[in-house]
């Protein structure tokens, strides 16, 4: 089978910087048309900073990385440096990026690929709020029926939430949007932090990553140290969630992840619950389903296969 295609939508942070990585490393499996950065865990400037100090680290000077929104469709950004540091990619030390960056907004990309690729043949990977991919929508509805799939990291069920009681950040940051891209009628699979918060870096896979002896594992090793202690603090768990790389790894290995296919609706009135990502997971109303939203991952192989595919970077 041939690659697929994919466009990387992201705010790199370090879990984003992880799957980005997996998919450059992963040529058979992924061709990666361009990388789309968005304000999200820290504003845009730092982005699209980051992903480029990554597609760099990758030694992929030749991926386009476009900048995108710099605020949600109809709120001021909240961030998350508390989570990712002050550049959203603190603990290793990398050099600033050389690359430029793609001449045009990340919106026009979007739109631009999807009408010039064969129907049917282009993922979305959004990582972060869901901003560039609904305004891409909302200026160019007819790209919704050429979209092979959206496979996003977003939302949570069992979890509940991680920036409020009730939401997730990436839906949080951009409900707006996300009630748009959930509502496109595009067929969807969603990584919610009921996936997520089950990949975990415990030390022995960190120290997989640090022995792969290469920049990229020892960085990759670096950037999770920085990152577990956040999520070690709050939920006293083993290790720093890799919420994002689930979207990458789903695209190379689908039966690493299961889930159900449900109706999921986002709540974008209420000031307590604002940015819930409401999932019928019971099936306990008629609404017709719109999303793949998984509960489970094998967790060891999803670590099997970042550390092989990390090592050959
Ligand atoms: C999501 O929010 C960000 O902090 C992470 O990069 C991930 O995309 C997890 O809630
Ligand atoms: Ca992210």
């Amino acid at each position: 089978m041939s690659p697929r295609k994919i466009i990387i939508d992201t705010d790199p942070g370090q879990d984003d910087a992880v799957a980005i990585l997996l998919a450059l490393a992963s040529p058979e499996d992924i061709e990666v048309l361009g990388i789309t950065a968005v304000a999200g865990n820290v504003p845009l400037p730092l982005t699209t900073r980051n992903a480029r100090i990554i597609c760099e680290l990758a030694g992929r000077t030749d991926v386009a990385v476009y900048a995108g929104c710099d605020a949600p469709l109809k709120r001021p950004l909240v961030t998350a440096e508390h989570v990712h540091g002050k550049t959203g990619l603190d603990g290793p030390v990398l050099p600033e990026p050389t690359m430029p960056l793609a001449e045009g907004h990340a919106v026009d990309f979007i739109i631009e690929t999807l009408l010039a690729e064969p129907e049917g043949t282009v993922t979305l990977c959004p990582l972060g709020p869901l901003t560039n991919i609904a305004a891409a929508l909302e200026k160019a509805p007819e790209i919704a029926a050429r979209v092979q799939e959206i496979v996003l990291m977003g939302g949570a069920y069992f979890e509940v939430g991680n920036i409020t009681p009730a939401a997730e950040f990436n839906i949080y940051v951009d409900p707006e949007a996300a009630d748009i891209v959930l509502k496109s009628g595009i067929k969807i699979t969603v990584m919610p932090l009921d996936v997520t918060h089950k990949a975990l870096v415990t030390k022995a896979r960190n120290d997989a990553f640090r022995a792969l002896g290469t920049p990229v594992g020892v960085a990759v090793a670096e950037m999770t140290d920085f990152f577990e202690r956040f999520d070690k603090e709050k939920y006293g768990s083993a290790g720093a969630p890799l919420h994002d790389p689930c979207v990458t790894a789903y695209v190379i290995k689908p039966e690493l992840f299961t889930g159900r296919h449900i109706n999921v609706e986002i709540e974008t009135g209420s000031e307590l619950t604002l940015g819930m990502t409401v999932a019928d997971w019971w099936g306990v109303t008629d609404r017709a389903p719109n999303a793949t939203f998984m509960g489970d991952i094998d967790a060891a192989g999803f670590f099997d296969l970042l550390t092989e595919r990390l090592g050959r970077l």
